[in-house]
């Protein structure tokens, strides 16, 4: 049988919450959903993958960590039967990605960080399985201040003028019609289903504008730990996760 399913789920957290891709939890939630884990070709992550986390040697084939810890978790995640997508989020070395090698795939360009593993670009679309993606990314951290930047925070984590002028742009050579939206803090609406807080992220504040401007199935978010979107996921276009996936 051919895979060709997606498994979309939240952080992982360089090692922290690498479970949420483990086999048998992913196996655990196709079972909740009647999907075939066997079928599955790519999992995508909601941002804060975090690996790699520490600086460390780039080549054509992507990282070579030194970190034992990176290593390993490296050969972890290369075992795995499947491609492995990140989306960008607030807690990833930006200066790290924007160093890996750039290769195309999914008609749109993506960061080689190994032979299976790969971050999707903020602004671009991608068609994966049959189906369109939207990818959006980032978000601000709110611990900032407590964080060395380039060890431990990165300024880019939010987008620039010229990343939000392009997105733009891309959305509307797409005529404004997505299958799926993938982001790493969402927009305004996708937040309030769980959390009415008030919230100081340009990011969010993007999320916003462009959640106007486009017409989409559902919008996958991470980064607010919240798997409120597993549990409501057929009567809800906002779809938070953070340990539990759903298949596409
Ligand atoms: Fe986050």
């Amino acid at each position: 049988m051919e895979a060709d399913l997606i498994y979309i789920t939240g952080d992982t957290h360089n090692t922290l919450d690498m479970s949420n891709v483990s086999g048998k939890h992913i196996r655990f939630c196709c079972k909740n959903l009647q999907a075939d884990y066997k079928r599955i070709s790519t999992v995508i992550i909601l941002g804060d993958f975090g690996l790699p986390w520490y600086k460390c040697p780039v080549d054509e084939n992507g990282i070579q960590p030194t970190n034992p810890t990176e290593k390993y978790l490296l050969k972890w995640y290369k075992s795995k039967p499947f491609t492995i997508l990140a989306v960008m989020g607030n807690h990833d070395n930006y200066d790290m990605i924007a160093n890996l090698p750039e290769v195309e795939m999914f008609d749109g360009m993506v960061f080689k960080v190994s032979e299976n593993i790969f971050y999707l670009k903020r602004g671009e679309v991608y068609k994966i399985e049959g189906k369109s993606f939207l990818v959006l990314g980032g978000a601000m951290s709110d611990d900032k201040v407590y964080r060395t930047p380039h060890e431990s925070w990165w300024k880019q984590e939010e987008l620039s003028l010229e990343e939000k002028e392009h997105c733009i742009e891309k959305i509307k050579q797409y005529g404004c019609s997505f299958d799926y939206v993938l982001s790493h803090t969402g927009p305004r609406k996708g937040i309030s289903v769980f959390d009415d807080s008030e919230i100081k992220d340009t990011t969010v504040a993007f999320n916003d504008e462009v959640e106007a401007m486009i017409s989409y199935k559902k919008w996958f978010f991470g980064h607010w730990h919240s798997d409120w979107g597993f549990n409501n996921y057929e009567n809800s276009r906002f779809v938070p996760l953070y340990h539990m996936g759903i298949v596409l």
